[in-house]
């Protein structure tokens, strides 16, 4: 069965990593996809046609946040070539971590929060004026990014522009495009329809946004905007908590069209899109991808979510099943051999490989490592 001294001292090295941490995804302007944050690590895994096969490449570097907070996000600032990332490290969340995908080093942005609540706060980047808007607790919050790469010297201040019209309760869902911020499950608002902050005017469109088409629910749920050849983002996939499917929502024409939703229906799932794939990195570290093309509703209504195989590869490998899991060792040399997402409840309830999975065949070693470390806990359960 389990070769226990080696389970046991992979469980042990991993314990510092293994809570509480989110990684997160983005892409760079190439299009090379990034994870920061898996196995403790951050990878490239190149352009999408490199994706299903060989290893991603290691590029942690000096200069980068820990990744050991919760509710971790990055954000491409296409002009620049960046990486932002927000709570990034726990123990300064103000900051926000600059990647610059370029030159491969990361500086850091302080920021004055003047109150704002982080903790309840979701925010898009603005594609063309490279600044935040987000929200919490009812109100809308800004940061002027300008046009930096990397970190100034003076902190930057995070600005309470004016109530939200959406009310207290409301539990944003975001996404952007065509420098209008789209709010989806508002109180009141009829699924297939979005609410409209219109970021030129600083202003709250009053009538919400009908769109034909496939009817996307009034619900929470997670969103990401598509990149286009042209520049403006005008596109945006919005994934509901109940992953009925896949719903990607243009603003140009005011439709919307479907994607097969997900294999890991997981709601704490975060996504970064290109101009040809929408990428999920689920709370066990798995990666996945489905292809994507504008305005071609067969090619999109056949596409089929897939492994990025090539950061599987490079998350040291060990089995993705419990029943197989062998506990050899493939330690990393950071003694994180595992994702930094094994989820607390795997760890503490000693079950099965099925709570922290959510039914990828190609979870990574994240998800794989939740069930070794769940068999040890059962094991030294079982021996005390
Ligand atoms: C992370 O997000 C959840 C859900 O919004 C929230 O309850 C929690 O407080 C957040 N944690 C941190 C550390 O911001
Ligand atoms: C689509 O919706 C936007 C935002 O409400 C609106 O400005 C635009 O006129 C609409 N376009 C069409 C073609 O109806």
């Amino acid at each position: 069965m389990f070769a226990i001294p080696t389970l046991v001292s992979l469980f042990l090295l991993a314990v510092p990593h293994v809570v509480y941490a989110d990684p997160c995804v983005a892409f760079d302007a190439n299009f090379n996809l990034l994870t920061f944050g898996l196995n403790g690590k951050d990878w490239n895994a190149g352009t999408q046609d490199s994706w299903t096969s060989g290893s991603a490449t290691d590029i942690t570097a000096s200069g980068r946040p820990p990744f050991d907070g919760a509710n971790t996000t990055c954000y491409l600032a296409q002009f620049f070539n960046a990486v932002y990332v927000l709570n990034g490290d726990k123990s300064n969340p103000s900051n926000v971590h600059i990647y610059d995908a370029a030159a491969k080093s990361w500086t850091t942005q302080k920021t004055n929060l003047n109150n704002l609540d982080l903790s309840t706060f979701v925010t898009i980047l603005d594609h063309d004026t490279n600044v935040f808007y987000g929200l919490s607790q009812n109100n809308l919050w800004f940061l002027n990014m300008g046009e930096q790469k990397a970190a100034s010297s003076s902190a930057l201040d995070w600005t309470n522009a004016e109530t939200s019209p959406y009310g207290a309760d409301y539990q944003p869902t975001m996404a952007l495009a065509q420098n209008h911020v789209h709010f989806i499950g508002t109180p009141g608002t009829p699924a297939g329809s979005a609410q409209i902050f219109v970021i030129h005017f600083s202003f709250f469109q009053p009538q919400a946004q009908a769109y034909s088409g496939a009817t996307f629910p009034a619900s929470h749920g997670q969103a990401t905007s598509f990149f286009q050849d042209s520049g403006v983002q005008q596109e945006f996939a919005f994934i509901p908590d109940d992953f009925s499917d896949v719903y990607v929502i243009n603003v140009e024409t005011n439709t919307t069209a479907t994607l097969a939703a997900p294999s890991s229906k997981d709601t704490k799932a975060r996504y970064a899109a290109s101009i040809t794939a929408l990428v999920q990195l689920d709370s066990s570290g798995a990666v996945s991808f489905i292809p994507y093309k504008q305005g071609d509703a067969s090619t999109n209504s056949a596409a089929k979510w897939a492994s990025v195989a090539n950061i599987a590869a490079a998350v040291p490998a060990s089995s993705a099943s419990g029943s197989s899991a062998t506990g050899t060792s493939h330690g990393s040399s950071t003694g994180a051999p595992a994702g930094t997402r094994v989820s607390g409840t795997s760890t503490a309830t000693g079950s099965s490989a099925s709570s922290t999975g959510s039914g990828n065949g190609a979870m990574s070693t994240a998800a794989s490592f939740g069930t070794i470390a769940a068999a040890v806990l059962s094991v030294l359960a079982s021996l005390s």
